[in-house]
């Protein structure tokens, strides 16, 4: 992030809890907290808020054509702020979000950001499973899988449901999954269960873990889905010829920003036809 190698100054944004609507401005210091990843157009921190509030922020930067782009379709903070407050009223572990916002951040240019609640003591499952396999083996990952049946089932599409975006949290039976990083979060209006949109979601997470651990665990993790065996034969036999890729992430994407606003759209008009 040129310019911003030191986080000497402040980041003052609006913070939004709806697509629109201003609250008092808030201002962000990176340089008060603890920088959790630094990359070309990405600066992740951990900062207390003046109300006390331990928050990870995410800001992503802009070029000014890319931010215009963006305020005429939608920000993937925007999103993102969206599916974990759909988590969250479903009763789902989750990175709680705050706020978020963007605009013009002074010397940090054009961007947008997300604030969500800071969770103690979470290790992202990719990075245990990488650093250490053989403790890895023991995770029992079945509620996880459990989980994200629940989401399917209320029309709910995580969109990169990588290793890396899921956090664990204690241990043995009181092992927690929290989900986060949703950019590309797709909402239906119906349990998306059987579809392509679940399919992506479960190989890219199958993929992902299988890269650590037996693929004899697949059944268990397939049945905690609540696959039955004749599914589980036929998604083992896809996973097999599965590639990922960021490429491929982005392509299912948009496919399915399409359909999801077909869809929502289609039942919109069934809504407002005439009753019987
Ligand atoms: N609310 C939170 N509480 C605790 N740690 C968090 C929280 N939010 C993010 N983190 C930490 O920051 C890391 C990166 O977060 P996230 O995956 O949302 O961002 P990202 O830019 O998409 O990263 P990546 O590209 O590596 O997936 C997480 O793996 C986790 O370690
Ligand atoms: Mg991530």
């Amino acid at each position: 992030m040129p310019g911003s190698s030191a986080h000497s100054a402040s980041l003052r944004v609006n913070p939004r809890v709806a697509r629109a609507g201003h609250g008092a401005a808030v201002e962000l210091r990176p340089d008060t907290g603890t920088i959790l990843k630094e990359e070309p157009g990405t600066l992740i921190w951990r900062e207390r808020l003046a109300d006390g509030t331990e928050a990870v922020i995410k800001f992503y930067r802009r070029g000014l054509l890319a931010w215009c782009r963006c305020r005429l379709s939608a920000f993937r903070t925007w999103n993102e702020f969206r599916a974990l407050r759909q988590l969250e009223s479903l009763g789902e572990r989750c990175t709680p979000p705050l706020f978020w916002g963007h605009g013009y951040f002074g010397r940090y240019g054009w961007g947008e950001l997300l604030a969500m609640r800071w969770l103690p003591g979470c290790r992202a499952l990719a990075d245990v499973l990488a650093a250490d396999p053989a403790a890895g083996r023991k995770l029992d990952l079945a509620p996880l899988w459990s989980t994200v049946g629940r989401l399917h089932d209320a029309g709910l599409r995580h969109g990169t449901l990588l290793a890396r975006n899921v956090l664990i949290r204690g241990e043995g039976d009181a092992l927690e999954f929290i989900l986060l990083d949703l950019p590309r979060f797709h909402r239906f209006p119906y349990g998306i269960r059987g579809t392509r949109m679940a399919r992506y979601d479960l190989m890219f997470l199958a993929n992902t873990l299988l890269r650590a651990l037996p693929a004899d665990d697949l059944p268990r993790w397939l049945g905690a889905y609540g696959m039955s065996d004749v599914q589980q034969v036929r998604f083992a036999a896809d996973l097999r010829r599965f590639r990922n890729s960021s490429g491929l992430r982005r392509a299912v994407g948009l496919e399915f920003n399409a359909r999801a606003l077909l869809a929502r759209v289609r039942h919109a008009v069934r809504s407002a036809g005439p009753a019987g």
